[in-house]
């Protein structure tokens, strides 16, 4: 049932290019449209919606964060994402033009649930992004979009979140194409670029043994901190929660910019820092941000693994490990960029002894609050 692999997890990473593939599927019309017609929230309520709330815990939450940069470019619709356990006790400000998108691997995390009850009896319309056929969130909510990345049996979250953001970048463009934005020529290039995403992930897959023999050589280490800027903020975070669950190490996710108001008092020799470079072309403004920030953590002693685009020079004189990824445009970056770092944060937790696939103290679907 492993399929040869010694763990779950190593098989469903292994997956991903399918998984992705599959969520596309049948998605997008030989005109290069999307067809989304499961979609049952009828187009008018979608051209009228006037914000976007989107809810999720843990691994789906990170989806969130990325889907924000995506919906509201394309959308120009004000997006927020929230942790499903904040949000469910507060007094959000929604009605019945919000759309809220509850994002679940299971189907059945409680809080997430509890999240959409209480958007639905604000009179919210609740769009469901879930893994998991006939579960309960999907179950409660006005429509749902299934992500088809197979059964994800490892606690931790990987192809399933490959495919979330897939997702949530359907949504985001269905949007864009039911409410006429001026983007949609860029809407049709997007989904072109999309359909390319599952053949770079197979590419990154390939070249992963340098992040094992990386990551076998810092078992030893307690912390590792991991920075990123703009949608590589959330695959910082997404990179630091693989490693706390899996490997039971320190890690914290931050924003790149947030260095110099805090965390940069932490980096001390030898400290490992993981750095996510947004692509040199395009908005190079945020390139030339984050090569600064790597400069500056070196200058203090950190050992910086950076992840970065091939063909992308600037970042190689401050780079003590240098793991490169294939070029995407910028919002689809996340999807390439978080594949080495589940590789290393499993690679660690098999070199520190750890059970992988049943990490302590996790359980796969959290029905409780
Ligand atoms: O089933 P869900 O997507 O609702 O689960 C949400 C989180 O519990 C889940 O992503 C968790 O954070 C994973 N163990 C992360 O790898």
């Amino acid at each position: 049932e492993k399929g040869g692999y010694d763990y779950f997890m190593l098989k469903e990473i292994a997956e991903q290019p399918k998984a992705v593939a599959d969520t596309l599927l049948g998605r997008i019309d030989a005109s290069g449209a999307l067809r989304l017609d499961e979609i049952r929230i009828p187009a008018n309520v979608l051209r009228e919606a006037d914000k976007i709330v989107v809810v999720a815990c843990g691994t789906a939450f990170h989806a969130g964060l990325i889907a924000k940069y995506a919906i509201e470019h394309w959308t120009r619709i004000p997006c927020e994402v929230e942790l499903a356990s904040e949000f469910r006790y507060r007094d959000p400000i929604l009605d019945h033009r919000t759309l809220v998108v509850a994002i679940s691997q299971s189907g059945e995390t409680m809080d997430t649930l509890m999240a959409l009850r209480h958007a639905r009896e604000q009179g919210a319309r609740v769009l469901a992004i879930c893994n998991t056929n006939g579960s309960t969130i999907p179950r409660e909510s006005d429509a749902v979009l299934y992500t088809h990345a197979g059964p994800e049996v490892a606690v931790a979250s990987t192809k399933a979140f490959l495919t979330q953001v897939v997702a949530c970048y359907l949504v985001a463009l269905y949007l864009g194409q039911v409410r006429g934005t001026k983007w949609g020529d860029e809407i049709r290039a997007v989904i072109r670029d999309l359909a390319q995403i599952s053949g770079a992930v197979e590419r990154v897959l390939e070249t992963m043994e340098p992040v094992r023999e990386l990551a076998r050589s810092l078992a030893h280490k307690n912390t590792v901190l991991f920075l990123g800027r703009h949608v590589g903020y959330p695959v910082a975070l997404e990179g630091a929660l693989k490693l706390k669950e899996l490997a039971y190490m320190h890690a914290e996710g931050f924003a790149a910019g947030e260095l110099k108001h805090g965390p940069i008092a932490l980096i001390e020799e030898d400290l490992p820092v993981v750095v996510v470079v947004p692509s040199p072309r395009g908005r190079s403004v945020l390139h030339d941000k984050i090569v600064s920030n790597i400069q500056e953590i070196r200058a203090r002693g950190a050992r910086t693994i950076v992840i970065a685009e091939e063909g992308d020079e600037a970042v190689v004189p401050y780079a003590d490990h240098l793991i490169r990824i294939p070029a995407t445009p910028t919002l689809l970056q996340p999807m390439v960029a978080t594949v080495p770092l589940q590789v290393f944060a499993c690679e660690l937790a098999t070199a520190r002894g750890n059970e992988v696939d049943q990490p302590r103290n996790l359980a796969k679907s959290v029905t409780v609050e």
